[in-house]
Parts: C-alpha cells; sequence; structure tokens
C-alpha cells in the first residue's frame, strides 16, 4: 500500500489499517535506521504538544531522517490562518505563503491545528485544516486537527492488537471532566477507529455532550462493516455492565458549541464523571484504562486508576512513536 496523506483513519479500510499496523511491528523487530536517510520532515505545531512533537522527531532520527519544527509566533513569525481578511493583527505572515515555502524546505509536511471552538459546522468540515493541506504538495500528515487525529487512533488500534482485545468486545467512549471545554477531535477519532475495528461501542456521556450527529452516523456506517456498532447513552454505570475497555477522554459541551459560560456552568455539576475505582464496578476483571494523554490527574482520572493495572495509556503513548515510524516509512521510503 503506498501512501501520500496521512489525515484520518476513516480514508483506510480494516485491513489497511492492520498493513499499517504489521509495518509498524516490523519495524519494531527490525529497525530500519538508514531508511529515510536524506528525508527531512516539517512539523508545524499551531498548538501545544508532548507526546506528537517528540515522537515524529524521534521517529525520523530512528529512521536516519532529521526534521525541523516549527511553532507559530515563537521563534518565528506568526501565521495567519483565516482567508480574506485585512492582516493588521499580530500575525505576520499568511499560511497562503508560509506553508507553500515551508513545504519547499522538506520532503514531508506535518501540522497540528486545532478547532477554533466556535463554529460546530466549521470544525467538524475540518475547515481550516482542509485549506492548509490544500496548500501543501508534498506528502502531508494530520498531527491533529480541528474534527481529528488519526496517529492517536492508529496507536489506540495497535495497543488493542497488543493487548489482545477483540474486536466484538465492549468498548466505553467516556466523558470526562476538564476545567475548560477541549477540542472534539480525540473522541471523534478514537470513536471511528473503536467502531472500524469492529467494538461494540458505547459512547456515554452527559446531557449537552451529545457528539455531534454526522460523527456518530458515519461511525455506525464502519461500525456495521466491521460487524461491530455504536450507541450513546447518559447512563455510564450501565455503559459500564460488561465493558472491556474505558476509554476516557474530555470534551466540550457540544449544545451550545462556544459558549463558555453554558459549558462550564453544564460541566460544574459533573464532577462524578471522573473516572475511579467504582466506575469499573460490572465492567470485566480485567477492563483497561486508555486515555490518549496529557490527563489531569484526579479530576479526569484518579490516581488509584492512573497508578493501578487497569491503566496502559503509557503503552497507548509509546505506540505513538511505534505507529507514525511505520506512517513515515510509507510516505517516504
Ligand atoms: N495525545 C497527544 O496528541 O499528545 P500531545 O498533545 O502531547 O501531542
Amino acid at each position: 500500500m503506498s501512501l501520500s496523506r496521512f489525515l484520518d483513519l476513516a480514508d483506510f479500510t480494516r485491513s489497511e489499517v492492520e498493513d499499517l499496523i504489521g509495518l509498524a511491528n516490523h519495524l519494531q523487530s527490525h529497525p530500519e535506521p538508514s531508511a529515510l536517510q536524506g528525508k527531512i520532515l516539517g512539523l508545524v505545531f499551531l498548538n501545544p504538544s508532548l507526546r506528537t512533537l517528540a515522537s515524529f522527531q524521534a521517529g525520523m532520527a530512528r529512521l536516519g531522517g532529521t526534521s525541523f519544527v516549527i511553532t507559530p509566533g515563537q521563534g518565528t513569525w506568526g501565521l495567519e490562518t483565516r482567508l480574506g481578511v485585512r492582516m493588521d493583527g499580530s500575525a505576520a505572515e499568511h499560511i497562503r505563503e508560509g506553508l507553500p515555502v515551508l513545504a519547499s524546505f522538506c520532503d514531508a509536511l506535518a501540522i497540528r491545528a486545532f478547532a477554533d471552538g466556535k463554529d460546530l459546522a466549521a470544525d467538524c468540515a475540518d475547515t481550516t485544516f482542509k485549506a492548509m493541506a490544500a496548500l501543501v504538495d508534498k506528502p502531508f500528515i494530520n498531527l491533529e486537527s480541528a474534527i481529528n487525529h488519526p496517529c492517536q487512533a492508529l496507536a489506540d488500534w495497535k495497543t488493542l492488537n497488543d493487548l489482545s482485545i477483540a474486536p466484538r468486545s465492549k468498548f466505553v467512549l467516556s466523558w470526562a471532566p476538564h476545567p475548560r471545554a477541549l477540542p472534539l477531535a480525540v473522541p471523534a477519532a478514537a470513536l471511528h477507529m473503536a467502531a472500524l475495528r469492529g467494538h461494540d461501542v458505547v459512547v456515554a456521556r452527559p446531557d449537552g455532550f451529545a457528539l455531534p450527529a454526522a460523527i456518530m452516523a458515519r461511525a455506525r456506517v464502519a461500525a456495521a462493516q466491521s460487524g461491530g456498532s455504536v450507541t450513546e447513552t447518559t447512563d455510564r454505570t450501565d455503559a459500564m455492565q460488561g465493558a472491556q475497555i474505558l476509554y476516557a477522554k474530555e470534551w466540550g459541551c457540544t449544545s451550545a458549541y462556544g459558549d463558555a459560560a453554558v459549558d462550564a456552568a453544564l460541566r460544574a455539576t459533573l464532577g462524578d464523571w471522573q473516572v475511579t475505582a467504582e466506575t469499573f464496578v460490572g465492567a470485566t476483571a480485567d477492563c483497561r484504562l486508555m486515555h490518549c494523554l496529557p490527563v489531569r490527574r484526579n479530576v479526569a482520572v484518579a490516581d488509584e486508576v492512573l497508578d493501578g493495572p487497569r491503566s496502559v495509556v503509557l503503552q497507548e503513548a509509546h505506540n505513538r512513536l511505534v505507529v507514525q515510524m511505520a506512517v513515515l516509512h510509507r510516505l517516504l521510503a
């Protein structure tokens, strides 16, 4: 399978995903330290990162290539992403010039650009990210856009494989508390990943935090094709009965998207959605906790769970490096 862009796990069939993970497993046991010799990856981070930044740089180095990192506005010109605006604010350069210039310096470009968090339809359509992708004529990687995080989803799929979690087992995607609204990218990507892998997925979330209908519908189609299912509930205790995986994630209110006051009022009453040892009552004995990280301890997930045997968050994070090396290999080797 050749690859020119890695934008969305939904662009791949189940067998193509397994093929990529097969390459990741192969590179784990048979390192190829010269595979990308002479190749350069450009990394543009419009938002902060720990795992994505470090794992892509490490992955390129382990394959013999190199990388440069641009964090617009921090030592480099601020980048304007909006089209058609009068640029009299802080951004000195527009993506229409900045991104093609950066792409001309490297063999592949990768961009992180979170949701604006104001217009749900625009964020669900990934309008800004798609506009940026259209400016780049090189192999291109989504490092997390408004509505997608395919690298995280691929690492999560590999983590489920590594744990021998059966595809038809119950996968609960649970909303978790956070001091403020976070984007929908990871929950949307995790939902689609689990649906495509064939799980019986239950999205457990409070009223006001339903995932957008189009995201749910797309996941239902993927689940049906893979022999799984997708349902949703506001009753997490019920959802957890028989669960094999609890995937915890924080996200913002969707019923009044972009309204910080409504969001804050809603989440102020939802502290008991924190994942604790009690959350696993009724789940399988070896039900695992997944979370993409970073995680707020004792807000989203209690110490007792993160530090206990159910947690696989460190394996998930390490798998970011492993699967991204396969993506880089496919794009550039
Ligand atoms: N999970 C994830 O993407 O982590 P970072 O935000 O640290 O890159």
